[in-house]
């Protein structure tokens, strides 16, 4: 099965193009090789390659950007996606989309069912639900799976960061009033694989949308806590940053983010028979191979090379 990638230069699509997984060819484009923003490109790789699905992890993940910068958020998270899901309608090929969490305002007190109403609080969340809109209006054989806090060994996730973070201070303020499931790219892409098996098992699969994130629910703090004790298990800390848990008032940012946008994954669940969803060892694995690339000159305090 020839399955295309868009964005596959960032955390979740470079995963996935690196699985070797028998059956399966991949084609991922990165954003220089494919921009989802024209509809040339795409038209042109899906003529050359007639792949039999399309996944997009292409977005502008630039939250607190988008806020300044609508016109780029919304042609890459709304107008390109519209592109891919038209250009699948044409050829009639199956197109899997990665949405978020933060389509959802936060005030429901449990977890968010595929049900429950979307109500972005900030601009990318906007763009990225009226993307999910557009492709499910285009063409019905959309699947869209809604993700959150999403974490690899790449720079630029809340993980590498506080792992930074961790190594170089005494002293961490970290909010608590987030919550959400953090998601190692690996567990996400090992989904992603389990609804490519049943595709090709069935030749078709129940199209719509789909929560899958990492369990258990915890806020930033919590995650941090869960980081920072299995560094110094590990012996790449030599005692315990102090940690503060603060309100995200005291790291004011330009896109408000919602306090609640744990996932209720029940439905994936329910569609796979069990779901793989827990992101504790995970953390500790990447931590391991963090661990091991340190030099011990590095972990006498010298941490530029992380
Ligand atoms: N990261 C999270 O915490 C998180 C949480 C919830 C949901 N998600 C969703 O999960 C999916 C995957 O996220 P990720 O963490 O893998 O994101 P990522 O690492 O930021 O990767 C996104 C990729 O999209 C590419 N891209 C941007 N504009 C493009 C365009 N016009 N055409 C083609 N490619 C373009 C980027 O290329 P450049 O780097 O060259 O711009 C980047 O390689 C996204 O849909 C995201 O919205 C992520």
């Amino acid at each position: 099965m020839k399955v295309l990638v868009a964005g596959s230069g960032g955390q979740l699509g470079n995963s996935l193009v690196n699985q070797k997984t028998r059956g399966i060819e991949w084609f991922g484009f990165t954003r220089q090789e494919m921009d989802i923003t024209s509809l040339c490109q795409i038209s042109d790789k899906v003529n050359l390659i007639r792949p039999d699905l399309i996944i997009n992890c292409s977005a502008y993940t630039a939250v607190d950007l988008a806020e300044s910068r609508h016109d780029q958020a919304w042609r890459v998270n709304c107008d390109g996606v519209t592109h891919l899901a038209e250009i699948a309608r044409q050829w009639d090929i199956p197109f899997i989309h990665i949405s978020t969490d933060y389509v959802f305002d936060g005030f429901k007190s449990e977890s968010y069912l595929e049900t429950d109403q979307p109500s972005p609080l900030n601009f990318y969340g906007k763009s990225k639900l009226a993307g999910e809109q557009a492709a499910l209006d285009a063409f019905n054989k959309v699947l869209i799976l809604r993700t959150s806090w999403v974490f690899s060994e790449q720079d630029g996730n809340f993980f590498t960061t506080m792992l930074k973070l961790g190594l170089t201070k005494q002293h961490l303020k970290v909010v608590d009033d987030q919550k959400a499931g953090p998601t190692p790219v690996k567990l996400l892409s090992s989904i992603i694989l389990q609804l490519l098996s049943l595709y090709q098992q069935q030749s078709t699969l129940p199209w719509g949308l789909y929560h899958y994130c990492g369990e258990p629910f915890v806020n930033r703090f919590e995650f941090v806590e869960f980081l920072m004790n299995d560094m110094l298990n590990k012996g790449m800390l030599h005692s315990l940053p102090e940690l503060e848990a603060v309100d995200s008032s005291i790291f004011p940012t330009p896109a408000a983010r919602p306090e609640n946008s744990c996932l209720n994954t029940g439905k994936l669940k329910a569609l796979l028979g069990r779901l793989d969803n827990d992101w504790r060892p995970e953390v500790q694995q990447l931590l391991a191979i963090k661990a091991h690339q340190l030099t011990s000159s590095e972990l006498e305090g010298k941490y530029e090379t992380l």
